[in-house]
C-alpha cells in the first residue's frame, strides 16, 4: 500500500511506514536526512493525484501556529497562501488523510481538529499540544504515557536550525502512527 508524508525531511514517519513493509515516500522541499531513495524533494501539490492509500502531512506552521499571533497583522497574505495550502491538502483525491500542525488558525478558519495529544502521550516526557486533522483515520491511542512534562522548546539554542529541531516528528509518535494507521488501513483494504 502507498503512503505519502508530505512536508517530512527528516523521514522519521516515512521510515516507520517502512519498517511495517508499506510502499512509504516522504515529499519535501529539502532533502531528506534519510535514504534519499525514497524521498520526492520538491513541491508536494503535483504528487496529490499519484494514487495514495494514505498521506500523512506536516505543513509548515510558521505563518499559522498561533504562538506567533502577534506577527499576524504583518503577514495576512503568508496566512492566506497557508491556509490555501492546508486546504489542498486536506482535499487530496487520497482515502485516508491526516494533517498535524501545532495549535493554529487552521482550527478557526478551516475547521476544529479532530484530536490533540502531547509527546508525552508516545514515550517523550514533553509538552506540546499538537492537533490532528483526520480523514476516514480513527483518533491516535496513547502507547506509552510517560511522567515529566517540561517544554523542550525554551531549552533549544537560538540558531538557524532551530525550527528543524522543533517542528522534527518523534520517534514515539512517528510509531503510533504506523502502526496504528497501518493496521487501520490495512484491515479496510482487506474487508
Ligand atoms: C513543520 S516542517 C515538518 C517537518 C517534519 N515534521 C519532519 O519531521 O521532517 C514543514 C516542512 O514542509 C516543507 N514544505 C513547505 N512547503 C512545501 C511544499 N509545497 N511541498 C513539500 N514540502 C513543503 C518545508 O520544507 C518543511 O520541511
Amino acid at each position: 500500500m502507498r503512503v505519502l508524508v508530505a512536508c517530512e525531511y527528516s523521514a522519521t514517519v516515512r521510515d516507520a511506514f517502512r519498517a511495517r513493509a508499506f510502499d512509504a515516500w516522504s515529499c519535501d522541499l529539502l532533502p531528506t536526512e534519510g535514504d534519499p531513495q525514497w524521498h520526492i524533494q520538491g513541491d508536494v501539490l503535483p504528487l496529490l493525484g499519484e494514487g495514495w492509500d494514505l498521506m500523512v502531512a506536516h505543513p509548515p506552521c510558521t505563518h499559522l501556529a498561533v504562538s506567533g499571533a502577534r506577527w499576524f497583522k504583518d503577514k495576512q497574505r503568508e496566512q492566506a497562501d497557508a491556509l490555501e495550502f492546508v486546504r489542498t491538502l486536506l482535499a487530496a483525491p487520497i482515502p485516508h488523510i491526516a494533517l498535524e500542525n501545532p495549535v493554529s488558525i487552521i482550527s478557526s478558519h478551516i475547521r476544529k481538529p479532530d484530536q490533540t495529544y502531547h509527546p508525552y502521550h508516545f514515550g517523550h516526557g514533553e509538552v506540546k499540544r499538537t492537533c490532528l486533522w483526520l480523514k476516514n483515520l480513527p483518533r491516535l491511542k496513547p502507547t506509552d504515557v510517560v511522567e515529566g512534562r517540561e517544554e523542550r522548546v525554551f531549552r533549544m539554542p537560538p540558531g538557524p536550525d532551530r525550527w528543524k529541531e522543533r517542528s522534527r516528528t518523534l520517534l514515539g509518535v512517528a510509531e503510533a502512527f504506523a502502526s496504528q494507521w497501518g493496521d487501520f488501513i490495512r484491515e479496510r483494504k482487506a474487508a
